[in-house]
């Protein structure tokens, strides 16, 4: 594959101990698994190590314990649920310090084809800081490194960044979710077919920044949706009354709507918006303008007008590249 990176299909692990750095960061209500694409999207991968006959050590970060054991942030529900999607054994390795006493030992009975879950990367502080004491301990478990986190992919952590420097080139690759991922983006960034559209989601225009500034070299149409859409409104000077907004980047937001314009690219935002009056699928609805949200009410997806806005410059695009929730899917009213 492309970036010079190998792929699981470039390896059999049999006998040798895999760590696979997954992304299992799953919604949660009470205790149960709410939303299981992302396991079931790791599946491929897992299972291609464990016919190789591997012993396959997963982990995950899992919210945002920020460092420390928080009972309600453990991984132990994903492994319960991957039992069940696999047929076949995922032991969790309950273990605060998530490489400790438990969980070597765990290693240590592994047998071929035995798969094990590591506690939460998060519950060490060292994750988020791209740690050394943390991610040499997590390179101390295994002979080989695989990376299938794609939705971590652009965080610099101890489990997915720097553990990678204490592996050569045959001992480290990434795994079939990632693999697709990173050929998919090559296909759109190398072979073009215009007019090119991006769709950029999610709630924080902080995080999408290089991407969106990257984009605006390379798009006809930028397409901004999802919880950024009301720090662009703001911005602007419109009234998103409690819509989730990231006050320190209104600047941020201006300059990037000037480069848009100054590149030739059509920015297009959402003109109206579908309100509710509480951040659940329950709460009483309606639809305003995007920037005339009254007060005590927040926008969670967008508005009619939009999705016709929205719908007329995808049907007339040849490429699309999207990244990101586009609204609240987590609830049917707001998908
Ligand atoms: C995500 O859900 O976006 C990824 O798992 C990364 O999680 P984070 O935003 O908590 O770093």
């Amino acid at each position: 594959m492309g970036l010079n990176k190998k792929s699981v299909d470039d390896i059999n692990v049999k006998g040798l101990r895999v760590l696979c750095r997954c992304d299992f960061n799953v919604p949660l209500k009470e205790g149960k698994i709410t939303d299981e694409n992302r396991l079931v999207a790791a599946l491929p991968t897992i299972k291609k190590l464990v016919a190789d006959g591997g012993k396959v050590i997963l982990c995950s970060h899992l919210g945002k314990p920020k460092g420390e054991p928080k009972p309600e942030l453990s991984l132990a529900p994903v492994a319960a649920r991957l039992t069940e999607l696999l047929g076949q054994e995922v032991k969790f390795a309950a273990d605060n310090e998530v490489v400790g006493p438990n969980a070597k030992a765990a290693v240590e009975a592994m047998k071929d084809g035995d798969i094990i879950l590591l506690e939460n990367t998060r519950y060490r502080a060292e994750e988020t800081k791209n740690g050394e004491a943390f991610s040499k301990d997590l390179a101390s478990l295994c002979d080989v490194f695989v990376n299938d986190a794609f939705g971590t992919a652009h965080r610099a952590h101890a489990s997915t960044a720097l553990i990678a420097d204490y592996f050569d080139t045959d001992h480290k690759m990434f795994g079939y979710l990632m693999e697709k991922e990173v050929k998919a983006v090559e296909k759109v960034l190398n072979d073009i077919t215009r007019p090119f559209t991006a769709i950029m989601g999610g709630s924080k225009v902080s995080s999408k920044i290089e991407i969106i500034e990257n984009l605006l070299n390379k798009v006809d149409n930028l397409i901004i949706a999802g919880g950024m859409t009301y720090t662009f409104t703001k911005a602007m000077g419109g009234k998103i009354g409690i819509s989730i907004c990231e006050d320190d980047k209104l600047d941020l937001a201006l300059d990037l709507i000037k480069k848009a314009k100054e590149k030739g690219v059509n920015l297009v935002l959402a003109v109206d918006a579908k309100i509710a009056d509480a951040f659940s699928n329950d709460a009483n609805t309606q639809f305003c303008a995007v920037d005339e949200i009254p007060d005590g009410w927040e926008g969670l997806d967008i508005g009619p007008k939009t999705e016709e806005i929205f719908a007329n410059v995808i049907k007339e695009s040849k490429t699309i590249l999207w990244n990101g929730p586009t609204g609240v899917f987590e609830f049917d009213n707001f998908t």
